[in-house]
């Protein structure tokens, strides 16, 4: 079991389609910080993979996208994925979100509660589904906009929802290896919490048997993958050991991410789940006060970086950079 190295979310990954779309969406609707512009790292296609954080770029607050409309491969919704990606907020913030998204034209529920917490559910352009959470025991930075006061800002992640037509064995996964605890149901929900549990946290499985298989490949319109986060590579060693010797043989290698190192497992409900170090970090290549104001390759790309720069489409930050 990983509940001793596994310290909540560290980052959740989604298939987009327009790359100056989503830039839009993350910084100007969502108010999250651009905090990296870097590529795919497996394989030929020059694909932007984009980073947004929250004020402090804090792990466990960064969504990242890859743009994959220009490569014209769309993935199909369904089972086996993450359905709903959802951010902590302010408490008596989503009356402002609905106001707000109301404003942007963007597709957005109501407001609900669920598992005694307020929520919203809102749509990316491309057909993801966010939700806002409120909570205040989440004490992390949300990242100031024009827009959006540090009243409503976004503090970081607080859960996944993953869908799966069978719960039984997915629920084994994240209490049997992942080290979450069970802790209730409320109508097709299930919800997890590891350790102290709360923000960054929490995994929801949402039970729907008759909801086809969506695709595991990366594509637009999808989440890819969700990433918890260890501390150092001899932990992700540790977890790689574990996982496998549970019987989870399909575990990959680790692979350099420039940022931090992986693994990847796939989970019995088709969810594919990552394992990240912690302890490299988005400045390595670029300020702090900078992040995510140009686009920078990993060392092993920069001899192609012409080629790559010249098929990638041109995007635009409106953010600034942070003055010290
Ligand atoms: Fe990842």
């Amino acid at each position: 079991m990983l509940q001793n190295l596994i310290n909540g979310i560290h980052h959740v990954t989604a298939g987009v389609a327009g790359a100056q779309e989503d830039v839009d969406f993350f910084t100007t609707i969502v108010g999250q910080r651009l905090a990296k512009q870097t590529v795919l790292m497996d394989g030929p296609l020059p694909i932007y993979h984009l980073y947004y954080t929250n004020a402090d770029a804090d792990i466990g607050s960064a969504m990242t996208t890859f743009p994959y409309g220009k490569a014209g491969i769309k993935a199909r919704r369904g089972s086996g994925q993450v359905k709903i990606t959802s951010y902590t907020v302010p408490s008596n913030s989503l009356e402002f979100w609905v106001e707000h998204f109301q404003k942007h034209h963007v597709r957005h529920g109501t407001i609900e509660e669920r598992f005694g917490q307020r929520r919203l559910t809102f749509m990316h352009p491309c057909g993801l589904e966010f939700e806002f959470v409120e909570d205040d025991t989440d004490t992390r930075r949300g990242y100031v906009t024009d827009d959006v006061s540090i009243n409503e800002a976004v503090k970081g992640f607080h859960s996944v929802t993953m869908s799966v037509r069978e719960v039984e064995e997915q629920n084994r996964f994240i209490t049997e290896v992942l080290g979450f605890q069970f802790i209730g149901q409320e109508r097709n929900y299930y919800q997890y919490e590891l350790k102290e549990g709360g923000a960054n946290k929490t995994i929801y499985v949402v039970h729907e048997p008759d909801l086809p298989q969506g695709s595991w490949g990366l594509g637009a319109g999808t989440i890819h993958h969700v990433a918890f986060a260890v501390d150092t590579d001899d932990e992700l060693n540790q977890v790689r050991e574990i996982v496998t010797g549970l019987g989870f043989t399909d575990m990959s290698e680790i692979k350099d991410r420039y940022y931090f190192h992986s693994a990847y497992v796939r989970s019995p409900g088709g969810i594919l789940c990552e394992f990240t170090t912690s302890d490299i970090g988005f400045t390595i290549d670029e300020p702090f006060e900078e992040l995510g104001q140009k686009l920078h390759l990993p060392p092993w790309k920069l001899k192609d970086s012409e080629e790559i720069m010249s098929q990638l489409e041109p995007i635009t930050n409106p953010q600034k950079p942070l003055v010290k």
